[in-house]
């Protein structure tokens, strides 16, 4: 059976990933400080786990998606999040460069910046608004370099735009620790009465409602990209870029809107300054991602909104 590293496989996107992966034999490397990961390894098991970067077993491809992704965190604590981003990833190379592994990056629609126009192509000239974009695309120029250095590599940067949702069992969903920075968490604890009211970041932004608009993807369909990726790797020494995203792009308001209907719960809110480094809209073209990848987004934004919130009622206390 193949093996399969995933470093941050016990994070939001790492567990519903892990979860569609059975066929693999699943080495995960934890972040130690995250407390819940006893709680989320109990549920995806397919896992052999391992601490920081200590993998004993051979493999054939790294799916490298920890990180710091907390954006106000990264910019009041750039070390840190070059630290971990950028210093993380040289450490995961050299273990994937001692086993030849295939490597899957998750990178992000921040390398974009403030994109020049819309719906957002792969060949869209890189730049970065915060520290959290600018990290990952540092890790892209280095991980070209790399390419460009030596042509046998199997090289995925797969840049995601918003994921949210859950896994339809309700078992598997995003806990993010404290009070939420993310748009579809917040929303969701607003609905529970958890949290008060819901802040949104600017309604002067030049979109059609005022407030910023995103492509959000459901982590089910992220998943699906990611196996498609890893069969179109295996082809030929590449290096591949494709944005993972629905195409489609909603605002503050839209979601909140489309929560409340599926919820049937209040959403208040309040519309306050914008937040530092947001950009007004950002949503991409889908046609590299059907072409290179086969692979196609299904679920709107009812289904993320759905899951999400069976996620929460299930789980009103996270994994704990
Ligand atoms: N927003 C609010 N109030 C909040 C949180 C967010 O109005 O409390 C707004 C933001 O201003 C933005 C939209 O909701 O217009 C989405 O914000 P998120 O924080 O949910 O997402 P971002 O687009 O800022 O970035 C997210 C993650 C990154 C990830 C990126 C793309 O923070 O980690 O999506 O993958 F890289």
């Amino acid at each position: 059976m193949n093996s399969i590293v995933i470093s941050g496989h016990n994070g939001f996107i790492g567990s519903s990933l892990t979860s569609r992966l059975k066929k693999f034999n699943i080495i995960g490397i934890s972040d130690k400080k995250r407390k819940k990961e006893k709680n989320v390894t109990s549920i995806v098991k397919n896992v052999n786990k391992v601490n920081n970067t200590d993998v004993k077993h051979s493999f054939q491809t790294l799916i490298h998606l920890a990180a710091v992704s907390d954006i106000s965190f990264c910019n009041a604590n750039p070390k840190t999040c070059y630290e971990v981003n950028v210093n993380g990833t040289n450490k995961m190379l050299e273990i994937a460069r001692k086993n030849d592994a295939n490597i899957i990056f998750a990178s992000s629609s921040h390398v974009y910046g403030n994109p020049i126009k819309l719906p957002i192509k792969e060949n869209f000239p890189l730049s970065a608004t915060n520290p959290y974009g600018r990290s990952k695309l540092i890790i892209e120029n280095f991980l070209q370099d790399v390419f460009i250095s030596d042509d046998s590599w199997h090289i995925a940067l797969l840049r995601y735009f918003n994921p949210v949702g859950a896994h339809k069992s309700g078992l598997i969903g995003e806990d993010p620790n404290g009070v939420p920075n993310n748009l579809m968490p917040y929303i969701s604890q607003v609905a529970t009465g958890k949290l008060e009211k819901l802040s949104v970041f600017g309604g002067d932004y030049n979109t059609p409602d005022g407030t910023g608009v995103r492509d959000y993807i459901h982590v089910v369909d992220l998943a699906k990209g990611h196996v498609k990726a890893l069969q179109v790797l295996e082809n030929r020494p590449q290096i591949l870029t494709v944005n993972l995203g629905t195409g489609k792009g909603y605002s503050v308001l839209d979601m909140i809107k489309t929560f409340k209907k599926i919820s049937g719960m209040n959403v208040p809110y309040e519309i306050v300054g914008r937040r530092p480094g947001d950009i007004a809209s950002c949503y991409m073209d889908s046609s590299t991602a059907e072409k290179l990848l086969g692979w196609k987004a299904e679920l709107g934004i009812d289904e993320m909104c759905k899951d999400m919130w069976r996620w929460q009622l299930s789980n009103p206390n996270g994994y704990f």
